[in-house]
């Protein structure tokens, strides 16, 4: 192979299989790893040795599918001379896993950096698809940094009912107030709901799923144009292919996260985000990627580089089309080829293929303009997120794209300001609290209220719920009043579309100012100055801080498993990744060999 920079020699693996200074624990590898076929010369001819970490299982829906893929997987590095050794990754699953799917993303990547460390892989293919097991894999790639890459499962078909197209999550938000206003019954909303679920695939619309593989797309860590293949396209199994080709070259060529995970491809990954219409927990995930990469990335960032990008991608919940449509009208590359373009991209940053993201996306121009727009023909002018920060918190994003021409009416405190609002809020400690007393007369929710959730951070759920979304009083919805500004210290689903201020850092279980808040209190968004600000003067807070810590602070749930208790204690910010305080430090592991 042309571009090789290491020899047979110099394989991680060969410590493992061939040793003949360690005699007796080479034998005791091999024998075992021989029991079930393989044979000595497959492990001793100086063939690299490919991980490939199983995502998909029966817990794992969205990833299912690649129990089938990675058998091409397999033949890729086979016909390129490697030998694969498939193993599972912790089930990720983002609507089953209670309390939440957020608390396993760190769990799995610190199982994957142990394997990857541990074992004997030169390489490795992570298979990714549902929403955290894109973070969680390449988190673990840029601790470990043996060469790796990425292979998504594709989304779902379209769903449809009728001729209109149904997007996975983003129906559930829509049925979910037509269920509250009486419009259907349970049986209808089940049976409507599963019509966006046609095949084997993660979320078909722009929820975090399809956000974060488009996102290790943009990073330059799959092959280009493989994120939004759909999962049932031949072209998927092909791409799988190779997948498993490409890694096997990527060893001899030494290709590591730490050529392609630069600060460059970061802010590739921010501008893309936007243009996209991506997921609000994108942040998350893509702050925590860079900060195993040895990188800082903030809010501040995605706000700088992100906020003035246009809307390009039509696909839900932010455009009308689903996956089919974007993967036909050119997919990822379509989308960078307008950006860079307009001169928004880094182009001369390294991939996974060996060539740059420029050469990448040469010639895979928008098939349908419509589907992915010209740069100058956005769907919305500035896509991106603000940064807020004020009496409450350091940081929060909102996605301003979404406020709509009745909402800016509604709250406008200043006719003279169109970027000043102001409402009255009611509050809520958790989704429990919500759903037991959103109904309630008492808290006197009219449509210029402001829903606060608190209580929803990495601490105080455990793990970050999604739940700042809050659908208004059943009362309000049958008056139209479909939608209420929502504030929180937890996420949001990547599928909904909803006005809301999230992701709010410091949480309020972790000290944060919004533990000092009464229902009642009103508050001033000011977008203009990036500020959202508790309308009480300075001593009156001070006096409720002081009678909250009085009491013992702000009161979340007891741990109720052991990890719980361990991610509560080490767990960071949202607005810093939500990593584990110890962990961006440990760079490079592959480099260090462990003990034998
Ligand atoms: Fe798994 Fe959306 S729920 S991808
Ligand atoms: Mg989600």
């Amino acid at each position: 192979m042309s571009n090789a920079k290491i020899t047979s020699d110099q394989l991680r693996s060969r410590d493992w299989f061939d040793n003949p200074e360690h005699p007796g624990t080479t034998a005791l590898c091999i024998e075992r790893y021989l029991n079930y076929g393989i044979t000595l010369e497959e492990l001793t001819s100086g063939r690299p040795i490919i991980g490939i970490c199983q995502s998909g299982s029966d817990l794992t829906p969205c990833n299912r599918h690649h129990i089938e893929l990675v058998k091409r997987v397999k033949d890729g590095i086979r016909a390129a001379g490697g030998v694969p050794f498939e193993f599972p990754m912790h089930p990720i699953h983002e609507n089953a896993r209670r309390p939440t799917a957020a608390l396993d993303r760190n769990l799995a990547y610190l199982g994957l950096v142990e394997v990857l460390h541990g074992y004997p892989l030169d390489g490795v293919v992570l298979t990714t698809g549902c929403d955290k097991t894109t973070p969680a894999a390449l988190m673990a790639a840029a601790t470990v940094n043996i060469p790796a890459i990425v292979l998504s499962g594709g989304p779902m078909l379209n769903g449809w009912r009728g001729s209109e197209r149904v997007g996975s999550g983003t129906i559930i938000w829509e049925l979910r107030k037509r269920l509250a206003a009486g419009d259907i019954d349970y049986a209808e909303f089940l049976a409507r709901a599963t019509d966006s679920a046609p095949s084997v695939g993660h979320c078909n619309t722009m929820g975090t799923a399809s956000t974060m593989n488009a996102m290790a797309e943009a990073l330059g860590m799959s092959l280009p144009g493989s994120a939004m293949i759909p999962a049932p396209y031949k072209e998927r199994a092909m791409v799988a292919y190779r997948t498993g080709e490409r890694i096997v070259e990527m060893v001899w060529e030494d290709l590591r996260p730490s050529d392609i995970l630069t600060r460059e491809a970061f802010e590739n990954a921010i501008v893309t985000c936007s243009a996209l219409g991506g997921s609000s927990n994108a942040p998350i995930h893509v702050n925590a990627i860079a900060r195993h990469a040895g990188l800082e990335l903030d809010n501040d960032d995605w706000q700088r580089l992100g906020h003035a990008i246009p809307l390009l991608a039509n696909v839900m919940p932010a455009g009308a089309y689903l996956g089919e449509e974007f993967h036909r009208a050119g997919g990822v590359p379509a989308v960078i080829s307008e950006l860079l373009g307009a001169g928004h991209l880094h182009g001369d940053v390294m991939t996974v293929n060996g060539h740059s993201l420029a050469d990448n996306v040469r010639g895979r121009e928008t098939r349908d303009d419509d589907v992915i727009r010209r740069y100058g023909n956005p769907l919305v002018a500035h896509a991106g997120f603000l940064n807020l920060g004020g009496n409450l918190f350091d940081s929060a994003l909102m996605k301003t794209s979404v406020i709509s021409k009745d909402f800016r009416e509604r709250f406008l405190s200043d006719p003279d300001d169109p970027d000043a609002f102001e409402g009255r809020v009611a509050v809520f400690d958790g989704s429990e609290d919500y759903h037991a007393r959103i109904d309630d007369p008492a808290l006197g929710i009219d449509e210029r209220t402001i829903l606060v959730m608190r209580g929803a951070g990495p601490v105080g759920h455990p793990g970050g719920a999604e739940v700042v979304n809050m659908q208004p009083p059943e009362a309000l919805i049958r008056r139209g009043i479909e939608s209420l500004p929502c504030l929180g210290d937890g996420r949001q689903s990547g599928t909904s579309g909803s006005p809301s201020i999230l992701n709010a850092s410091p949480e309020a279980a972790s000290g944060g100012g919004l533990a000092l808040l009464e229902t009642g209190d009103r508050l001033r968004v000011d977008l203009g100055k990036g500020e959202v600000q508790l309308l009480i003067d300075d001593a009156e807070l001070e006096a409720r801080r002081q009678r909250l810590e009085a009491n013992g602070g702000y009161r979340y749930p007891d741990h109720q498993t052991p990890w719980q208790e361990i991610q509560r204690t080490l767990v960071e910010p949202l607005d810093r990744g939500m990593t584990l305080e110890p962990a961006p430090k440990y760079r490079d592991v592959a480099r260090l060999s462990p003990p034998r």
